[in-house]
C-alpha cells in the first residue's frame, strides 16, 4: 500500500516537473538597451527603423524612462521618455526642450507576457552553457501584429522579440527585430526618472501627440500604439 502511495506521489512530482512553461511577468525592476531593426513598407517605399533604446522599468515605483536612439530611414529620433504613473505625467525631452504630458494610461502595464500566449519551445542559446529560454508565440499585439518572443527561463527576463504586422494605417507591412542586450535587475540610478529642471513646457491632455512607441509588444502597450512611426 505504501509502496502504491510513494510511486503515485512520485508520478505526480515527475508529472508537475514536467509541466510546460506558463507566460509570465519580468521581475519588477530591470533595465536593458533595446537594439532593434525594422523594415516597413509606406507609400510603396521600403523604409528601416533601425537604432537602440535604453530602458529603465520600474513597477515598483511605477516609473519608466526610455531613451530613443533610432534612424527612421535617415531621420533621427532622438527623444527621451519619462514616465511617471504616481503622478500621472509623461515628460518628453527631444534636441534639448522638455514637454510635459499626461501619462499615456492611469495605471502602469505590469511587462508579462499576455496569458493567452501559447508557449512554443524551450531554447538554448549560444551553445554549451549557455543561456536557457523561453520561446512564446504571440497574437493580435496591439490588434494589429503577431509573432515571437524568448524569456529567460529562471528570471522571465526579455531576450528577443519578432514581430510582424500586415497592415497598421498607412504602413502595409512591418517586420521588426528586437535583441535585449545587457539587462540587469534593480535600477542602478533612480535619477533617470528625475525630470529635467527647470520644469518642462506643460502641454495637458495632448499625449495624443506622441508619435511613436517603442518596439516591443510590452513597452506598446505602455504607450499604447503599435511601434510604427505615425503619418
Ligand atoms: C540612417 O539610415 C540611412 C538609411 O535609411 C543611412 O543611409 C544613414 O547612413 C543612416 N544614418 C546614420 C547616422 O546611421
Amino acid at each position: 500500500m505504501y509502496a502504491v502511495v510513494l510511486a503515485v506521489t512520485a508520478l505526480a512530482l515527475v508529472g508537475s516537473g514536467s509541466a510546460q512553461p506558463q507566460p509570465c511577468c519580468t521581475p519588477n525592476q530591470w533595465e536593458a538597451t533595446m537594439v532593434e531593426a525594422q523594415g516597413y513598407v509606406q507609400n510603396m517605399q521600403p523604409k528601416t527603423l533601425v537604432g537602440t533604446i535604453e530602458v529603465s522599468y520600474d513597477f515598483d515605483n511605477k516609473k519608466m524612462a526610455f531613451n530613443q536612439r533610432l534612424n527612421n530611414s535617415g531621420t533621427p529620433i532622438l527623444v527621451k521618455v519619462i514616465i511617471n504613473y504616481n503622478e500621472g505625467k509623461m515628460y518628453s525631452i527631444s534636441g534639448g526642450v522638455c514637454t510635459e504630458l499626461d501619462a499615456p494610461t492611469p495605471d502602469m502595464p505590469q511587462q508579462c507576457i499576455s496569458a493567452g500566449a501559447m508557449f512554443e519551445r524551450t531554447m538554448r542559446l549560444g551553445g554549451p552553457g549557455g543561456l536557457e529560454v523561453n520561446s512564446f508565440g504571440l497574437w493580435n499585439v496591439q490588434g494589429v501584429a503577431y509573432g515571437t518572443a524568448q524569456m529567460t527561463s529562471r528570471d522571465c527576463l526579455p531576450v528577443t522579440e519578432v514581430l510582424i504586422a500586415e497592415q497598421t494605417g498607412q504602413v502595409l507591412g512591418s517586420v521588426q527585430a528586437i535583441i535585449f542586450d545587457g539587462v540587469t535587475t534593480g535600477i542602478k540610478d533612480p535619477s533617470v526618472f528625475d525630470p529635467p529642471s527647470p520644469p518642462c513646457n506643460s502641454i495637458p491632455d495632448a499625449h495624443h501627440q506622441e508619435s511613436r512607441s517603442v518596439g516591443t509588444p510590452f513597452f506598446q502597450r505602455t504607450l499604447g500604439r503599435f511601434a510604427i512611426p505615425v503619418f
